[in-house]
């Protein structure tokens, strides 16, 4: 086994990381398993371009038994993600272009009612103006008012050949305007599809290993990646030490250092990108492409009041479905369509994290959710754990209500530019197996952003894990809150982060999911693809008050 004769001293400084035995068991046992499977292949992606990519197109060969899921699973995954393959193109002309394609309304009125839908079409055109003949492109739409601060989502629903249409719900009385957006052209998806199925590395981390009194201390910094597929993915043979968590199954690589010995990585950060696209890719990738407003129908839509429309009153509970829309916004105010939400004042929420202990494990969105709790819960302090405060772990306390608020970022990979300890990073499907759980306990997760630059493959098999982990923890504690928050848009629009990517990040949890009672998803898609301010990974403070407000709805419906 050669991966083995590259690891050095199984001792580890990995958290719940054993070196060389659980490598060789695992390596043993994956190959068995592909041999098993007769190594199910990930459907191979058709080149838009009129140039192969020189050798970077590695498919991941992973089967379903691979990702921890049945076959059946991994068929419907695959379903739920499926996305139409646009024709070959040999011209950049003949890409959609977001000035000739334009948006109609279908039978417009007069006027509507509150509760009624607004039908729009989307034409999809080339860069010659002719019509698309396929489909795939990537449109975001929605129906807002700049004075009401209101807005509504809706989904795109694909005709594959060239059209494209979108029911829009006229949720609140007063004016509306339809507004659609090309995030990406079919033959962007594409690329991005291709590099989201490859095993090519968009992005590196570094490790920092270290040794010694600190005024004599070695130092070394060397690049670091995951290790997923077909005899690893990224460096092959005697290169690398290696790292694997047990329970969490995954391996983690880093060039062996020159001096130093494996078992000396202290510190972990992200580092360089990688850029795989030809020069044909790149120019269809161009920016002036994608994220555009797309013209159509500016008509002012008049929505007059229904005393027939029905307000939600189910109470917000465990396993409740998101529909589209989810809800809308009305004054900045998020109404959910899922459940009866309520505003909480600081008051209020202080009353009802009273006797909680709070986890919120993932990355920095979670992080905007402990930071707001630690800005508005009168009396919550934050404790100094001696960590970065972007990094963490950070932990806030009141004590007189027995609160307590833990956040945690996810392990690795995590691109995270702050050098941080790498015992820090902890599996959250690991964090999720300490805990005991009970009524007082509300666990809330976030696995997305991070994500988005590795196989899809490699998602599918740690959500596995989480929700294992999220199954038991709800059968010893059956009391226990837990919540998914999806990940929210970002408007990003490269080749390493796209919002297409992390759309399908969010169809695969919330495929995985589906059918586990007891668990709470919060759908901050919807909340963040339809808000008036611009999309950015870090939404705005109006934004996360709102998903706050859909939280403390669930663990204080009354
Ligand atoms: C793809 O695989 C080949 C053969 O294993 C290897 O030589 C090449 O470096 C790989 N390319 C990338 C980008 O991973
Ligand atoms: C890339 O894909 C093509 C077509 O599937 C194949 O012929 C070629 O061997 C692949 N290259 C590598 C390096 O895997
Ligand atoms: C509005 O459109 C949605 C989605 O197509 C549909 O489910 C719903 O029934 C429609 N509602 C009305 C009132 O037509
Ligand atoms: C595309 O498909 C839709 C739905 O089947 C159909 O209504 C529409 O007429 C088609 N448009 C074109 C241009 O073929
Ligand atoms: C909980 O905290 C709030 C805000 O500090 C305070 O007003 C309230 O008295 C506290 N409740 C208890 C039981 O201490």
């Amino acid at each position: 086994m050669p991966s083995m004769q590259t690891s050095d001293a199984p001792v580890c400084r990995l958290r719940q990381c054993v070196l060389l035995q659980a490598c060789f068991l695992w390596t043993s046992f994956c190959l068995a398993l592909w041999a098993l499977n007769g190594g199910t292949h990930i459907k191979q992606f058709q080149l838009p371009g009129p140039k192969p990519a020189p050798q970077k197109n590695n498919s991941s060969i992973i089967s379903a038994s691979d990702m921890g899921i049945s076959d059946e699973e991994w068929d419907r995954l695959q379903k739920a993600m499926d996305w139409p393959i646009p024709d070959q193109i040999t011209d950049l002309s003949q890409s959609t272009s977001p000035v000739h394609s334009s948006f109609s309304i279908v039978g417009l009125k007069e006027s509507y009612k509150v509760g009624e839908n607004i039908s729009v079409t989307i034409t999809a055109r080339d860069f010659n103006k002719n019509l698309k003949r396929y489909g795939g492109d990537f449109f975001k739409a929605k129906l807002f008012n700049s004075a009401l601060k209101a807005s509504v989502y809706g989904e795109v629903v694909d005709h594959r050949n060239g059209t494209y249409s979108v029911d829009l719900l006229l949720p609140w009385e007063g004016q509306a305007q339809v507004f659609v957006r090309l995030e990406h052209s079919s033959e962007v998806v594409q690329i991005i599809k291709k590099y989201t199925d490859s095993t090519f590395p968009r992005t590196h981390f570094n490790g920092y290993f270290g040794s010694g009194p600190s005024k004599k201390r070695i130092r070394e910094v060397v690049e670091c990646n995951l290790k997923w597929g077909e005899d690893g993915s990224w460096k092959k043979g005697n290169c690398c030490c290696e790292y694997k968590d047990i329970r969490a199954g995954t391996v983690w690589q880093c060039i062996r250092p020159k001096i130093l010995s494996c078992d000396k990585l202290v510190h972990h950060s992200g580092g360089r990108l990688e850029n795989p696209l030809n020069r044909f890719e790149q120019q269809l990738f161009s920016k002036k492409l994608t994220n555009i407003a797309i013209g159509g129908d500016k008509t002012i839509i008049n929505v007059l009041p229904n005393a027939a429309a029905i307000d939600t009153v189910e109470k917000c509970r465990p396993g409740l479905t998101t529909p589209v829309p989810a809800g809308f916004y009305l004054k900045d105010v998020w109404k959910s369509f899922v459940c009866n939400t309520r505003q909480f004042s600081p008051a209020q929420m202080a009353n009802c994290l009273k006797n909680k202990i709070v986890y919120l494990f993932g990355d920095s969105t979670t992080r905007q959710w402990f930071e707001f709790f630690e800005e508005k819960v009168p009396g919550l302090k934050r404790m100094d754990l001696h960590t970065h405060p972007g990094g963490g772990p950070l932990m806030a306390v009141q004590l007189n209500n027995n609160t307590v608020i833990h956040w945690r970022v996810h392990g690795v990979p995590l691109r995270f530019a702050r050098i941080l300890p790498i015992t820090d990073l902890h599996y959250i499907s690991n964090e999720i197996d300490e805990i005991a759980g009970g009524p007082h306990a509300v666990v809330v997760f976030t696995y997305c952003a991070h994500l988005v630059f590795h196989p899809i493959t490699y998602y599918v098999f740690q959500v596995a894990k989480i929700r294992q982990s999220v199954v038991a923890l709800l059968s010893r504690a059956p009391d226990t809150t837990v919540v998914i928050k999806s990940g929210n848009t970002a408007g990003r629009k490269s080749i390493y982060q796209s919002d297409w990517q992390a759309l399908q990040l969010n169809i695969v949890m919330q495929e995985m999911f589906k059918d586990i009672d007891g668990v709470i998803y919060i759908d901050v898609w919807q909340m963040t693809s339809c808000h008036y301010l611009p999309e950015y990974i870090h939404p705005g403070p109006v934004i996360i008050a709102n998903e706050i407000d859909m939280l403390l709805s669930y663990v204080c419906p009354n």
